[in-house]
């Protein structure tokens, strides 16, 4: 498929863009991302690009959650590749967009800036998405200034994220088409601990679809949109333990349980450059909260892991308060991530 944009900043010369299939060129996007992101990010080897590549060539993720699926566009000048996006399209009509990279005998041309027109232009207004948002390293100028000046706002720091001593900076920018909610329409959902006490943590091995669904459907529900039963197919396939890879985005469930009953849940995911995050992360209690986090945290410690990180609605204020009493400190404030009107807070440890 391919869409002509009219050229201005490039003058004369022919601006194309494309959406990128993975039989053409895809030499060059590896190269071009293996070069470019190892400099910022620690574990990016052959299978990152490879598993773009597949996945959008496929049209869906087979291995995301709130993930739905890749797609690859390129820019292409006079017929010539110039530079690609890699955009991730989210449960709740976020797209998350990057890596942007632009081969370097064509950089400060304006390469980037037309395709980012082109490619955001259509997720605003041909896909309807409410929001697009990426994470850039803080040690990546070129890469910061050029997504600022595109009007970006940051949303945080997510403190040594993909490497020790790297931090990322949250960008995000909602779609000028729909009216941002007031985040205050968090407060008819703050939900308070209930009482609890008699609470056990542990991995969850074999763990069942419909308790999973019937836990977390109705608690994800008022902070997450597009949450079907596909979501939690999603994570029981990724528990497998063939699946305990980054290229296939192994996962696990870590419960709490008081006589039984689920208390608490957390998706556990392992990230590469030695990071964990926990997302979901739901719990009915104090006590069913603590059990969960110092389980996870001693399985990631038990790991070798650098860093532990918590995805939270914010109108979550005991579980926020809760891990703030835990070492874990508020590093981002993503707006209407999953929903609109409802924020996510990243709150992040880092173990030492
Ligand atoms: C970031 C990148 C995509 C920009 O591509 P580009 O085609 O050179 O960008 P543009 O020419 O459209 O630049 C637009 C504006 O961004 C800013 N910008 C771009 N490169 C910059 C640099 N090296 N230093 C400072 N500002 C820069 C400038 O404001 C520029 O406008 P100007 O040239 O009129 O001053 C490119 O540098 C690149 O491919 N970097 C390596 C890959 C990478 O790290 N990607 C991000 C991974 S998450």
């Amino acid at each position: 498929m391919s869409v002509h944009v009219p050229s201005a900043g490039l003058a004369e010369r022919e601006f194309e863009l494309r959406e990128y299939l993975p039989s053409e060129a895809s030499d060059d996007f590896k190269q071009l991302l293996l070069k470019e992101l190892p400099r910022f990010y620690d574990e990016v080897d052959e299978s990152f690009p490879d598993s773009i590549l597949s996945n959008a060539g496929s049209g869906r993720d087979p291995f995301g959650y709130f993930t739905t699926g890749k797609q690859i566009f390129a820019s292409y000048i006079d017929g010539q590749c110039a530079g690609f996006t890699v955009v991730t399209m989210k449960r709740g009509g976020s797209a998350k967009i990057g890596p942007t990279a632009v081969f370097p005998e064509f950089r400060r041309r304006g390469v980037a800036t037309r395709l980012r027109d082109a490619v955001e232009a259509k997720l605003f207004q041909e896909y309807g998405v409410r929001k697009i948002y990426m994470t850039v390293s803080t040690l990546n100028g070129p890469a910061l200034m050029f997504n600022l000046k595109r009007g970006f706002q940051t949303e945080g720091v997510l403190r040594e994220q993909y490497r020790e001593g790297g931090d990322e900076i949250v960008l995000g920018a909602l779609n000028p088409r729909h009216t941002a909610r007031s985040r205050y329409a968090a407060d008819a959902l703050t939900p308070s601990f209930t009482a609890g006490g008699s609470d056990q943590a542990a991995l969850w091995h074999d763990p069942s679809l419909d308790e999973l669904e019937a836990f977390l459907a109705p608690r994800m529900e008022p902070y997450f949109d597009g949450i079907e039963r596909g979501f939690y197919e999603s994570i029981i396939a990724a528990c497998q333990e063939s699946r305990q890879r980054y290229d296939q985005k192994g996962k696990r469930l870590v419960v709490s349980r008081a006589d039984g009953e689920l208390t608490a849940a957390a998706v556990y995911v392992p990230k590469r450059g030695g990071s964990v995050k926990l997302s979901p992360c739901i719990a009915d209690s104090e006590a069913a909260a603590r059990t969960l986090i110092d389980t996870c945290v001693s399985l990631a410690r038990s790991e070798g892991r650098r860093k532990i990180y918590v995805h939270l609605p914010d109108a979550m204020l005991e579980f926020a308060s809760l891990l703030g009493s835990m070492g874990f400190a508020v590093e981002a404030q993503m707006r209407e991530a999953y929903k609109p009107g409802m924020n996510m807070l990243v709150l992040g440890q880092v173990l030492a």
